[in-house]
């Protein structure tokens, strides 16, 4: 099985918990990414009380699967190790999505399923979420994957579409010569 594949987002959860080993692999995940200049900027939040699970789902008009989910894992980047001396380099953006499709795709290995949901650059989501579970100013959320069992099967999508492709020059859709 490649997870690449396997992996869909999955918005309905069964009321079981996710095992605290399954959970820290899946941070292991996170923290494999690559990152610019392997900064590895950065730091994750693990929210599982139900409690603060609502409270994520009132947060963002996209994230009422929240309620349902096992765990919310919350990729932060920690702006002192970003570029804090250039606030406008934002390389860090891609260092924090390599982190959060690697989570996901070892969330698809564990059996589990988990949708990834959009925080930043969304002010009203970044700070509320910052308030509620105390992040310092430096602490910026990235994206909050909600995750558990799911509750259906999976369906899976094949995507490809050479119409995209471009080899060599672009419109050249064949890898073949002529
Ligand atoms: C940056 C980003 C933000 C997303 N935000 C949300 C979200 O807030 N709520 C949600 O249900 N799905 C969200 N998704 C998941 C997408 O809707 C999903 O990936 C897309 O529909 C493709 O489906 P798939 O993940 O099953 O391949 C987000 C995905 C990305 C990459």
């Amino acid at each position: 099985m490649s997870a690449v594949f396997e992996r869909r987002s999955v918005r309905d959860f069964l009321p079981k918990p996710v095992e605290p080993d399954k959970i820290e692999r899946i941070l292991k995940a996170g923290f494999e990414a690559p990152s610019a200049h392997n900064r590895r900027p950065w730091e994750f939040m693990v929210i599982t009380a139900p409690d603060d699970l609502r409270a994520i789902a009132d947060m963002s008009p996209y994230a009422k699967m929240a309620v349902k989910a096992a765990a919310a894992l919350a990729p932060c980047v920690n702006i002192n190790r970003g570029n804090a001396a250039a606030p406008e380099d934002t390389w860090w953006c891609q260092d924090l999505a390599a982190a959060t499709e690697n989570m996901l795709l070892q969330i698809t290995e564990e059996g589990l399923g988990g949708v990834w949901l959009g925080w930043y650059p969304d002010k009203t989501r970044v700070t509320a979420f910052s308030q509620r579970f105390g992040l310092p100013p430096h602490i910026i959320p990235f994206s909050v994957i909600a995750l558990g069992y799911p509750a259906g099967p999976v369906q899976k999508a094949d995507r490809f579409d050479p119409a995209k492709v471009h080899y060599g020059v672009y419109g050249k859709h064949s890898r073949l010569n002529g």
